[in-house]
């Protein structure tokens, strides 16, 4: 990456009093006196913290922040307190959200040595290890700037490379947190390389790239591999749905394919995961074009397949104890007189045929290739994650992604992993009479359904390829990029969502074997 923000984040023994640092960053609840920690800083500070509150400037809400300045009592250069909202709603959420706010305004100010404390307003409130973890994925959230096609001296002014110390003075707790940390620096910078792909604008990002990307990562990874299939062996392998979708583009299709293996012996047992997630690097829409209002963000239609790229760089660096098969389907989906045109009717490699009745539901049509070839090498369960469909965020906004399955515990494995990373599910029904919407009168499929109920319609789609296999979709449309009130937390562009998600899922199956 060129000229991008340097992070590091390391947990410390030292008292948060005693550090002279450009910021000391220290959670306050909503409606609650302030707890010990928050009150010591507030002696320290000759009770500025308890005037802001009593003047009602600051009022420990989520999303909120204050600076104040340190002086002879404490050697920080400021003191910026962060709103953690209501006790009684705390979630380790909570702690994620409130160190990306802080690690935002940090960088926004320019500050260079950064210490957190918010973790002392959460003592016993949740796993000190699940705390130190959450708050080092915010600090990544928080920091992450997507900026390197700006000029130096106009990158917002901020500085080159950040420290973030998470600081604790008890070295009991700092043991079990050091351990969080460090976990949490690897899910964190997964998640700032799914973003990164995803910012890009798609004449940097289209499929060969992916790939290349993809390659590296496995280079540098220890128990990860990767494959790449190009149009001629896409061709040969007859995945005629990847071939169409890209047919109209200039840079041809890819289909990726990651695997991830623990070292134990005994994994060779365990059942593999599959992972498949959209990779369209540019959406024009093809020959069923889009309206050029806002089109420049379908370069982010490739969250799915970046979300797996991440996942699988987290997973494996974690080595976590479950086989692993990330999936990547690569396109982009162009005009010309190449393309596939509404009315076509393809064979998908599953041997399904699919008659084309809008080029712009397109993620199924690669998507579909995807999950046959992952039901092919013995994937289940088979999880796929897509910027799908608009119709998701009607139904949804964009504050939680849809989840569809044909399975009911893998849906309580999810809702799981989304809750303790941080990333909202909601269950959305399909098959039955959604997958009736799809079948075509002169083919197997069609590419859509009727006006209504569209996300719904597209993951019935999805799940005709899964058939018996157990399997879930993630229409991740919502959650592309970073909109209220994700954009008070996180700076503009992609969220990299479903990183966090992918991880969460994987780590649960493990620690269950
Ligand atoms: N990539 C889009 C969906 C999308 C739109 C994601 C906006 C994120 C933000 C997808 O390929 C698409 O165009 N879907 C169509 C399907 C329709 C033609 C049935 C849509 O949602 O309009
Ligand atoms: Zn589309
Ligand atoms: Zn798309």
């Amino acid at each position: 990456m060129k000229n991008m923000i340097t992070v590091k984040v390391k947990a410390r023994k030292a008292d948060p009093l005693k550090c002279a640092c450009d910021v000391l960053c220290v959670g306050v609840w909503a409606q609650e006196k302030l707890d010990k920690f928050a009150k010591q800083v507030d002696d320290a500070l000759a009770g500025g913290i308890g005037k802001l509150i009593e003047l009602g400037d600051f009022k420990g809400s989520v999303a909120t922040s204050a600076l104040l300045y340190g002086n002879d009592g404490i050697p920080a250069k400021r003191v910026l307190l962060v709103g953690l909202g209501e006790k009684k709603k705390a979630k380790l959420d909570t702690v994620r959200d409130a160190a990306s706010l802080a690690s935002l305004k940090a960088v926004e100010i320019k500050a260079e040595n950064v210490c957190m404390a918010m973790h002392y307003s959460f003592g016993g409130k949740f796993d000190i290890a699940q705390v130190a973890q959450a708050t080092a994925e915010g600090i990544y959230m928080g920091s992450y700037r997507y900026d390197e096609f700006v000029a130096e001296d106009k990158k917002d002014g901020r500085v080159d490379e950040v420290l973030f110390e998470v600081v604790e003075s008890d070295s009991n707790k700092l043991r079990k947190m050091r351990k969080g940390v460090d976990g949490g620096v690897v899910i964190g910078q997964s998640q700032s390389l799914a973003r990164t792909l995803c910012n890009r604008p798609a004449n940097y990002v289209y499929p060969q790239v992916f790939a290349d990307e993809a390659k590296k990562l496995a280079k540098q990874t220890d128990g990860l591999s990767c494959t790449v299939f190009d149009e001629k062996q896409l061709e040969a392998k007859k995945m005629g749905g990847i071939i169409a979708v890209g047919k109209g583009s200039v840079n041809k299709p890819r289909m990726i394919i990651l695997k991830y293996s623990p070292k134990n012996k005994a994994a060779e047992k365990l059942p593999t995961v599959g992972i498949i997630g959209k990779a369209i690097t540019f959406d024009s829409g093809g020959i069923s074009l889009k309206p050029g209002a806002a089109m420049d963000e379908m370069k982010m239609d490739m969250t799915g397949g970046a979300a797996v790229l991440g996942a699988m760089k987290a997973i494996a660096e974690l080595r976590l104890g479950v086989n692993v098969y990330g999936v990547i389907c690569a396109a982009e989906n162009s005009l010309s007189g190449e393309s596939y045109r509404p009315g076509d009717i393809i064979t998908t490699y599953s041997g399904k045929t699919v008659e084309v009745l809008n080029t712009d539901a397109e993620g199924r049509i690669v998507l579909c290739d995807g999950i046959a070839y992952a039901k092919e090498i013995g994937c289940e369960p088979i999880i796929d994650i897509a910027t799908l469909t608009g119709a998701c965020m009607v139904a949804l906004g964009k504050h939680k992604a849809s989840l569809m399955s044909n399975d009911a515990k893998l849906i309580k494995q999810l809702q799981g992993a989304s809750v303790k990373s941080g990333e909202a599910l909601w269950h959305m029904p399909c098959g039955d009479e959604y997958a009736e919407e799809i079948k075509s009168k002169i083919a197997d499929l069609k590419n859509i359904g009727s006006k209504w109920g569209g996300s719904c319609t597209a993951g019935s789609f999805l799940g005709e390829f899964a058939g018996e296999t157990k399997w879930a979709h993630l229409d991740i449309a919502g959650k592309m990029d970073a909109s209220e009130p994700m954009k008070k937390i996180m700076s503009a562009g992609s969220l990299g969502f479903g990183v966090r998600l992918f991880v969460a899922f994987i780590d649960g199956l493990a620690k269950k074997k």
